[in-house]
């Protein structure tokens, strides 16, 4: 008889020993949460491809927001649904925007919970892009102007600062947003206010359910002269290292599943905090695995956020955010 020379078996024989060389572990604290607000009065209306999340009117969300503190999350990310859509955006930096107004009064509910400002332009402009569009007389082609968009995002994201947010998140994917960005929250006096940075953000069919949600599909052609080809993981060290530069204090992959490589890449070779965003493409078809009984809803979604985790995401953006918090507690 020979005897196996290794035997891996031997750590995973009892629930403690297997607790004890556990090397990754989910905390609730590192969750933030997604919210998409409107405008009405008693609106909760369930968007029907992520089921499980809602809009709400800001009169719903308070209960929303007791809810998701009574969950253990500490921090929420907006999203908001305007009134009114032009092809400049302007209720992206509205005062009162929806945005706004829901900043204030999460941070009358709930001052210390952490407020992540989802600053872009492509819920709130008719055309659906992410800044403002620019004809090209010579070639008939219409593109997102760059350095024409950056103004208007510098706008929302001090708006949004002077409204509470504690992080501002930009998600357009121009050039040099995060240094505009820096320069005005720094100009107007918000020089504490951190960027959370959608550094590394793919051209993604991911984002279905998202457009559906909050109303943000581009009436014409797509996103991939700004976001990033699915194929590249060396341009997205360019797109974080030009941000870093920039003054960027966190940086975010997204989506999070297909992009697992580029997660612990930018972990190597960066020290900042790296963020998941597990979107709503992800949450959608696992939503409709359980639904059918395909697959276990809690047990899928624990090993799928383990394993952002484990490939170097120190915080994750996900709907499954408080779920995933009650279930962590029951487990413990
Ligand atoms: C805004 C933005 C998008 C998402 C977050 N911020 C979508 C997009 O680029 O169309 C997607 C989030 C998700 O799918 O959950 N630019």
């Amino acid at each position: 008889m020979t005897f196996p020379i290794e035997r891996h078996r031997r750590l995973r024989r009892t629930a403690a020993l297997r607790s004890m060389v556990r090397e990754t572990a989910l905390r609730a604290d590192q969750f933030i949460y997604p919210l998409f607000v409107t405008y009405g009065t008693n609106v909760k209306r369930e968007i029907p491809s992520m089921p499980g999340v809602y809009h709400y009117s800001l009169d719903r969300l308070e209960e929303e927001i007791r809810d998701v503190i009574d969950a253990g999350i500490s921090s929420v990310l907006l999203f908001g649904i305007p009134e009114h859509k032009d092809a400049a955006g302007t209720s992206a930096y509205d005062a009162d925007g929806i945005v706004q107004q829901a900043i204030r009064a999460i941070k009358g509910w709930a001052p210390e919970m952490l407020v992540v400002a989802d600053t872009c332009l492509c819920e709130f402009t008719d055309h659906g892009h992410c800044g403002l569009i620019h004809h090209d007389p010579r070639t008939g082609i219409a593109d997102v102007d760059n350095d024409s968009s950056l103004e208007l995002l510098v706008r929302t994201a001090v708006s949004q600062a002077e409204a509470g947010a504690d992080i501002i998140a930009p998600s357009n994917m121009m050039d040099g947003f995060v240094a505009a960005i820096r320069a005005g929250l720094d100009e107007a006096g918000f020089t504490h206010i951190p960027i959370m940075s959608y550094s590394v953000k793919y051209a993604s069919s991911f984002y279905g359910p998202f457009r559906e949600a909050a109303q943000s599909a581009p009436q014409f052609g797509d996103r991939k002269t700004y976001q990033m080809d699915p194929a590249n993981v060396r341009e997205a060290l360019r797109e974080a290292d030009s941000d870093v530069t920039e003054g960027a204090d966190m940086l975010m992959v997204k989506p999070a599943l297909a992009y697992m490589d580029v997660i612990k890449t930018l972990k190597e070779q960066f020290d900042l905090p790296i963020v998941a965003y597990n979107v709503s493409g992800e949450y959608s078809m696992v939503k409709a695995a359980a639904g059918n009984g395909w697959i276990d809803e809690r047990t899928t979604v624990l090993e799928t956020l383990l394993g952002m985790k484990r490939a170097g995401a120190d915080i994750i953006i996900t709907y499954h955010a408080k779920d995933a918090a009650r279930w962590l507690r029951e487990e413990r």
